[in-house]
């Protein structure tokens, strides 16, 4: 019999299309809304697969009762969504997206940098909202980002390619990462330098770390303090690396001048949500990676990646490779 494979969000024909030619195929059948849990339990409980979205918890209640799964392929290069561990306790591979998101998500960053040194959101508003009385001298005036010290946290991938795209900009890059890049230092001109040193001379910290027990709540009161009055923090990481109420403060006190957040701690953010309320803030809804070409391409690894596990083949992509060493892949 084929395997079954459950995709938790509506995907284009095309894609599911290419899951039919090796598996069932079960499909929670909503573009926008996420699966239920107790759906999301049931079809689990009964996959050989699973085809999963950032928003969906995959936890170890989950793992345990899912009796026949052998791989979770997670629509993105973040997993912290799973519990890795359980997973790979139970011989469940972990895919992820990795690479193919890289450049669209350094291009959102550098947009996220554009639009909350230079007040691009506020501007835009202005506009719109016909408040727009004329051409003067510090009419909506922000900050450079030409010569200023961009601070890179999280030298992966993505924090290689905004540094290359930080060059462009004439942009001093720093970085801080878990071990040094001695190939990216030379590749891109970054220099190392540790958390704090890099929070007390950046102009824009970017946050680019995965969300782990290490990075959780990192950005914290002490950090922001650390940091330049006039500068800005960019997380297009996680959320939860942040902590979100020590941020508030202190933009509220002005300890740093501003924000640009494509994540948040609870996502959809409310809309009474604090931050939303700053106009120092520019607020993203998690569109990192979200160009229709890495979408594509994304759904297609995703596939690739199932397929892959469920015919004894080892994925493109696995983020727990023992798994795939113990049952000889
Ligand atoms: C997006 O946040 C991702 O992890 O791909
Ligand atoms: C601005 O438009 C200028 O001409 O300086």
């Amino acid at each position: 019999a084929k395997p079954y494979i459950y995709v938790t969000r509506q995907l284009p024909a095309e894609i599911i299309e290419k899951l039919r030619r090796f598996a069932e195929v079960g499909v929670w059948p909503s573009e926008e809304r996420p699966v239920p849990r107790d759906v999301l339990l049931r079809e689990a409980a009964k996959a050989d697969g699973l085809f999963a979205m950032l928003s969906d918890r995959i936890d170890e209640e989950l793992l345990s009762a899912a009796k026949r799964l052998k791989v979770v392929a997670n629509l993105g290069v973040g997993y912290d969504n799973i519990d890795v561990g359980k997973a790979t306790e139970l011989g469940v591979a972990v895919c992820n997206t990795p690479d193919i998101l890289t450049d669209t998500t350094a291009d959102l960053t550098m947009a996220l940098i554009l639009m909350a040194g230079r007040r691009l959101g506020e501007a835009l508003e202005c506009v719109k909202n016909g408040r727009w009385k004329s051409w003067s001298p510090f009419f909506m005036a922000g900050t450079d980002i030409h010569h200023k010290t961009l601070g890179i946290v999280g030298m992966g991938k993505i924090g290689e390619a905004v540094a290359e795209r930080a060059r462009g900009f004439s942009m001093k890059v720093l970085y801080h990462n878990r071990h040094r890049k001695p190939e990216a230092e030379k590749r891109l001109g970054a220099v190392y330098r540790s958390f704090d040193d890099l929070l007390r001379e950046s102009d824009y910290v970017v946050c680019l770390t995965p969300l782990t027990d290490e990075t959780r709540g990192m950005f914290d009161r002490e950090a922001f303090k650390k940091m330049k009055p006039s500068a800005f923090f960019i997380n297009v990481a996680r959320g939860a690396v942040a902590v979100e109420e020590d941020l508030i403060e202190a933009l509220e006190k002005g300890e740093i001048a501003g924000a640009g957040l494509d994540v948040f701690a609870e996502e959809p953010v409310r809309p009474d949500h604090p931050l939303l309320k700053m106009k120092q803030v520019v607020p993203l809804p998690h569109i990192g990676s979200a160009s229709t070409e890495t979408r594509w391409a994304m759904m297609e690894r995703c596939a690739e990646n199932l397929e892959a596990v469920l015919s004894g083949r080892p994925p493109v992509n696995v983020v727990n490779p023992s798994v795939l060493q113990r049952s000889h892949l």
